[in-house]
């Protein structure tokens, strides 16, 4: 499969959009782009200092950047930051030049993948199935309008899921 437009890899923190973009990256050649990586390194600090630094809007303003600089350039695969369709414009530069896929996931099985991990600033002091529920709640409209494909993560397996995701791309480039 060639990949000339981005798939952007959108979803709920820890629904698996590392893992499958990386993934998705290996089966096509396709280069891999992984934003909070990318932007953890451009800034030379954790997203946890940043916002702890320069608060969230700096974050989503360096985040917001990095999408348009993506839509220019074509070709990859991206793992988005679980926040990265909360402004329309992203969305917006997103859909130009990709297709964008949502990776849906339950609250349960969010809370069992995240729940040591400390470098979600959203999530620390908020580690617990209410709290992602009611985020994922609140955001489940914004992700629904943003994907050209939802794909359900449940208990699948990784390649199935990776297939399921080609399959989408193919149809919808
Ligand atoms: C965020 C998700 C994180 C990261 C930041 C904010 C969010 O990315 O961008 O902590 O608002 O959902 P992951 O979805 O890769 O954890």
């Amino acid at each position: 499969m060639v990949v000339n437009r981005n798939i952007f890899l959108i979803g709920f923190m820890g629904c698996g959009k590392s893992t499958i973009a990386r993934l998705l990256s290996e089966q096509t050649g396709a280069k891999l782009i992984e934003m909070d990586e990318t932007i953890e390194a451009e800034a030379g600090m954790s997203i946890n200092q940043m916002f702890e630094q320069y608060g969230e809007k700096h974050f989503r303003d360096l985040e917001s950047q990095l999408v348009s600089r993506i839509a220019e350039e074509g070709g990859a695969v991206v793992s988005c930051g679980g926040g990265a369709i909360l402004r329309a414009e992203n969305v917006a530069e997103m859909r130009k030049n990709g297709i964008v896929v949502y990776l849906s996931e339950t609250p349960e099985t969010i809370y069992q993948r995240v729940r040591y991990s400390t470098n979600r600033p959203l999530l620390n002091g908020n580690m617990n199935v209410e709290y992602i529920t009611s985020l994922m709640e609140q955001r489940l409209p914004r992700y629904m309008a943003a994907a050209d494909v939802t794909v359900v993560v449940d208990d699948k397996e990784k390649m199935e899921i990776v297939k399921e995701v080609c399959t989408q791309f193919v149809d919808k480039r």
